[in-house]
């Protein structure tokens, strides 16, 4: 098919070409994000294909449609960036790679919670400056500590897996129970009951309508003093505002973050040279106890070798069949 890849990175050119075997799909690679601004550059395409932060409301819809796109290619999982109900309306296939590396996901959030814990950005700091002061860097043994674990799917259950060979005692929120974690001892519970009794809290439930602000001011009012929040899901599952507050009161040990409610803005490219507008992020930024990564929790050379892959295998299979195992 002929698709213009939007968001394109330098790693997603060198994947897609190396998985396109034979030139099978026509390929032009557009740095731009997808949006109402740059729909328009989809004129003459087959397909769009995009990743978490384009965005793919009704509005773009309407616009590939008007100009005769039949398919978008979502090269991740999460699909709240796009207006399914819209795209069937006018006859859009959406495709996505429901998996990739579920590993990549959770050996990252395990990173996440281990350097928070330890304070290993505090730490690397302080040495590369010549500073060998240990006071504030103080972390707590994980050994024996609750973690809860929010949303068992692939990515949940292999960090679950994680963190209970390191001695933990699991908790798990999910309405569908995952059998093997139980016979490793995992205990489900409900969201509210995890809260007081939880050390440590990661979320990998998707965003929906009810999980946005999962993590809200009357959340965090009931969490165990000190706790450890991990989010690798999606930026809006926390509000960010009351989060702030809390790691203000110290109800709140840390925070890592790999998302953001606002990432869309900021992540996937270098603001470095720029003064940030985003007074929220920047305050993340000043906690001692908060780790921030920009959405990178994916980035594996197996899970890049899978996105490509099952993207192009996607429009192969709505080309030459009509549709894809993996539609939404
Ligand atoms: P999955 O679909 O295998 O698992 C999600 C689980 O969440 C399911 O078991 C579902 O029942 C559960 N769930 C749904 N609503 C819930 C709720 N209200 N409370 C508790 N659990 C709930 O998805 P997978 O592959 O494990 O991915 C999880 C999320 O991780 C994705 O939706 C995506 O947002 C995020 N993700 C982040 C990446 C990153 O690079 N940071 C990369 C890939 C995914």
């Amino acid at each position: 098919m002929k698709t213009v890849v939007f968001s394109s990175k330098s790693y997603d050119e060198e994947f897609l070409n190396a998985a396109n075997g034979g030139a099978a799909h026509k390929l032009r690679f557009l740095p731009a994000r997808l949006d109402e601004t740059t729909a328009s550059l989809a004129k003459g395409y087959d397909a769009v294909c995009v990743f978490v932060n384009d965005l793919v409301n009704g509005t773009v819809v309407d616009t590939l449609a008007d100009l005769g796109v039949k398919a978008i290619a979502l090269r991740c999982a999460g699909y709240n960036n796009v207006d399914i109900a819209r795209a069937r309306e006018r006859g859009i296939a959406v495709v996505r790679v429901p998996a990739y590396s579920p590993h990549a996901v959770a050996e990252f959030a395990a990173t996440l919670l281990f350097s928070l814990n330890r304070r290993i950005h505090k730490a690397y700091n302080r040495v590369r400056e010549g500073n060998f002061e240990l006071a504030g860097l103080m972390g707590f043994d994980l050994v024996g500590k609750t973690v809860t674990v929010v949303g068992t799917g692939k990515i949940g259950s292999i960090f679950a897996r994680i963190m209970h060979c390191i001695g933990c005692r699991i908790l798990a929120v999910d309405a569908y129970r995952n059998p093997e974690l139980e016979a490793l001892g995992v205990t489900y519970v409900t969201f509210h009951e995890a809260l007081p009794q939880s050390d440590v809290i990661s979320l990998h439930c998707p965003l929906t309508a009810e999980t946005r602000h999962l993590v809200n001011a009357e959340s965090l009012s009931l969490m165990k003093h000190g706790l450890l929040l991990i989010n690798t899901g999606r930026g809006a599952l926390i509000d960010t505002a009351a989060v702030i507050a809390a790691l203000k009161s110290g109800i709140l040990g840390g925070l890592a973050l790999d998302v953001y409610e606002e990432e869309d803005k900021l992540f996937f490219s270098d603001h470095s040279h720029e003064i940030i507008p985003d007074d929220v992020f920047m305050r993340l930024t000043t906690f001692p106890n908060v780790l921030l990564t920009g959405h990178q929790a994916f980035f594996t050379k197996e899970a890049l070798e899978q996105i490509a892959t099952v993207t192009l295998q996607n429009l192969s299979d709505l080309e030459s069949e009509g549709r894809s195992a993996n539609q939404l």
